[in-house]
């Protein structure tokens, strides 16, 4: 059978928002991009992600022009609440730092970008089988596959942009010997549920208890998404929709501190947890974008704003790295062109290794946060009464002080001061 083959600038292997929002954006600067993805759009569109954006993020989604649903149907945030033992605290981001979040699931941003992506005529092969790159260590690099219906496929690009997901293929390109993979396991994961009931409250709730953590969100006047603290090994249908209530109303505090609102449950799931970086983040002439090349457990929301902050570093150092590639104005030789000796050619890679350097200073930034605030909130199973005390006396340094107050806000919200941009 014939192979299809297409030629691009960047190939992208990952179909979610890291490799679409990449892919819509190089395309605004005139780079050619093809996308290949191993799950279906129905998969990725009905699997529930965290549903917070930084104002960065939203700026995003509508600087690239792709509809502004995000601003007609998110929600801004001025603030969340912290509750400890049935006592809530307002955490005002907008007067403590001036900012707010965006409550717009990431279903729905994945629908608006794969909508674009398409609308606009973009390269895309959903449900590709034996995904595969060769050619990272020449000038050459190429995609191969096999598409929905069985057919051969390749992409041969210039670069290659490894936007695949926390079980990422494209990470493991990068040899053992240059690579070096953080990761940390938590004792603990959250029973995520659907259900059809209106908000409990009008802002998200992170609440702890002396029996663990829950976490009410939201997604739309009739659905409600919620979480709780669970064993990793939890079977989902152990737990009765009762139960379920009974437990998350307890970690609330009682229906006099805040009545929580039931409603039947349309889904269940166990989410285990992991922070895990994969430094560096680029080798020869692959990159890695999003869950890809780190995730964090999703107490601080952080998964996908990570992914947007990288790819907003990420593009102008392709236009770069292509631009040295035809002898452009874009690349000069730098500080960090190492083995660029006098009259030596320029490192072609090197703005690469500098995206790689910006963004895992945001990644551990965002790492130390999550693990931060997931501890916070969070009771270990081999918690003894003087880590629990001490854990309350950090809750009461946070909520009790507006200096606190304003390092979870500024977090939060995504650290102004740090954008790319
Ligand atoms: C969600 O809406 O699913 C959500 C919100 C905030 C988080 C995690 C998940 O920190």
């Amino acid at each position: 059978m014939d192979q299809q083959t297409s030629r691009v600038d960047v190939g992208i292997v990952g179909g979610g928002p890291a490799g679409l929002m990449t892919a819509l954006l190089l395309k605004r600067r005139g780079i050619s991009a093809a996308v290949v993805e191993r799950r279906s759009q129905e998969a990725i569109r009905t699997t529930q992600r965290a549903g917070i954006l930084e104002a960065p993020t939203v700026d995003m989604l509508v600087d690239a022009e792709i509809g502004s649903r995000v601003l007609t149907e998110g929600h801004e945030h001025e603030g969340t609440v912290l509750s400890f033992d049935g006592v809530q605290h307002r955490i005002d981001f907008q007067e403590l730092v001036g900012r707010s979040v965006w409550l717009y699931p990431q279903n729905e941003v994945f629908r608006d970008l794969a909508t674009a992506w398409q609308a606009e005529g973009g390269e895309i092969h959903w449900e590709a089988d034996d995904v595969a790159v060769e050619g990272l260590e020449s000038e050459a690099p190429v995609i191969t596959f096999t598409d929905a219906a069985g057919e051969p496929g390749r992409i041969e690009a210039q670069l290659i942009v490894g936007a695949d997901g926390s079980r990422s293929m494209c990470r493991r390109l990068i040899p053992d010997e240059v690579r070096t993979d953080y990761f940390t396991s938590y004792p603990f994961a959250w029973f995520g549920i659907l259900c059809e009931a209106p908000p409990t409250a009008p802002e998200l709730i992170y609440a702890n208890s002396e029996v663990g953590f829950a976490l009410i969100s939201q997604r739309n006047e009739d659905i409600t998404r919620m979480y709780f603290q669970c064993d990793p090994d939890t079977d989902p249908e152990s737990w009765s929709e009762e139960a379920i209530f009974d437990h998350i109303q307890q970690v609330l505090g009682g229906e006099e501190v805040v009545q929580l609102k039931r409603g039947r449950i349309i889904e269940k799931t166990v989410l285990p947890f992991r922070s895990y970086v994969c430094d560096p983040l680029t080798h020869g002439r692959l990159v890695l974008a999003g869950d890809a090349g780190h995730t964090v457990p999703p107490t601080g929301a952080k998964g996908l704003n990570l992914a947007f902050s990288d790819v907003r570093a990420l593009v102008p150092r392709i236009v770069e790295f292509l631009e040295g590639l035809t002898g452009g104005e874009g690349l000069t030789a730098g500080a960090d062109d190492v083995g660029s000796g006098p009259g030596a050619p320029a490192d072609l890679t090197a703005p690469l290794r500098r995206y790689s350097a910006t963004s895992l200073d945001r990644v551990w930034k965002a790492q130390n946060f999550s693990w931060w605030a997931t501890n916070l909130l969070h009771r270990a199973p081999d918690e003894d009464e003087f880590a629990h005390h001490r854990r309350r006396g950090e809750f009461r340094a946070i909520t009790g002080s507006v200096h606190g107050q304003a390092y979870f806000a500024d977090s939060y919200t995504g650290w102004a001061g740090d954008r790319h941009d």
